[in-house]
């Protein structure tokens, strides 16, 4: 059973105002039922919006954390500095992270083994570029991206892991993917998994990201293997996002 995630990704927004207004709002909304609430601040926010939403179930994670947990690494945070604010989850290979501060694939990867050792729960984002899926290569590239983290964490990593799927022509652009084209990309990566490691492909909850609204949202959850989203400009209005919570409540945990 895949119990559906909602999770929101403020990228660079927010401040300490913005953070007591939002968690107000999300304490007078009550907990979500039989629906995991996430939300991304950045780092900087960390602890502060963990201690805002305390008690109300929602869960805090940083947008990106570092591949070592100590050194000299002038301006980077470690995932157990990430844990010791209070955060339990961390994303990583964001479509932004990957091209405008060079992590790649296999950097990606390291990160992912970083945030599992820290027990922090990693969000794995993987997604294709426009020309990419006008070539026709999407798959591939999903594929690949994936593969490289797969082969480093093994069965038991993947047990921990989430995929967030986040076609980069539709992150910030108004332009989601149709709900049955995210649906393929995500039951093919459930078939990777699959191949990869039995058991665990029906239990890992794939994500969907890219300019995901409340008026979208009920479409996508209706989808077999999409079991949440990943919510950028959206989240940004709590009111919003938690609308997109309630599109996910009234669909429910997906079994298949
Ligand atoms: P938008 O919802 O603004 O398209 O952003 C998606 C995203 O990148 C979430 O991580």
């Amino acid at each position: 059973m895949r119990r559906p995630l909602v999770a929101g990704n403020w990228k660079m927004h927010g401040d300490a105002g913005f953070i007591e207004a939002y968690a107000g709002a999300l304490r007078r909304a009550g907990r979500a039922k039989d629906v995991d609430v996430l939300v991304f601040p950045p780092a900087c926010y960390l602890d502060r919006l963990v201690a805002a939403v305390a008690g109300t179930g929602v869960e805090v994670g940083a947008q990106n954390a570092h591949w070592a947990n100590d050194g000299a690494f002038t301006g980077e945070i470690a995932p157990g500095m990430v844990r010791e604010l209070g955060a339990g989850w961390v994303l990583a290979g964001h479509s932004e992270r990957r091209a405008l501060f060079g992590d790649t694939d296999e950097r990606v990867a390291d990160k992912i083994v970083a945030a599992l050792e820290a027990n922090l729960q990693p969000i794995l984002c993987v997604g294709e570029s426009l020309a990419e899926r006008e070539a026709g290569s999407a798959e591939a590239v999903v594929a690949r991206q994936f593969g490289v983290v797969a082969e480093r964490i093994g069965r038991e990593g993947l047990a921990r892991l989430s995929v967030a799927y986040e076609p980069v022509w539709a992150i910030g652009t108004g332009r989601t993917a149709s709900p049955a084209q995210a649906q393929d990309m995500h039951a093919y990566l459930r078939s990777l998994i699959e191949a990869r490691s039995g058991g665990v492909a029906r239990d890992l909850r794939i994500l969907y990201g890219g300019s995901v609204t409340p008026e979208n949202a009920p479409a996508l959850f209706a989808e077999p293997d999409i079991d949440g989203v990943l919510v950028g400009g959206a989240s940004l209005v709590v009111e919003r996002l938690l609308a997109i919570v309630r599109a996910a409540e009234a669909v429910g945990a997906h079994r298949n």
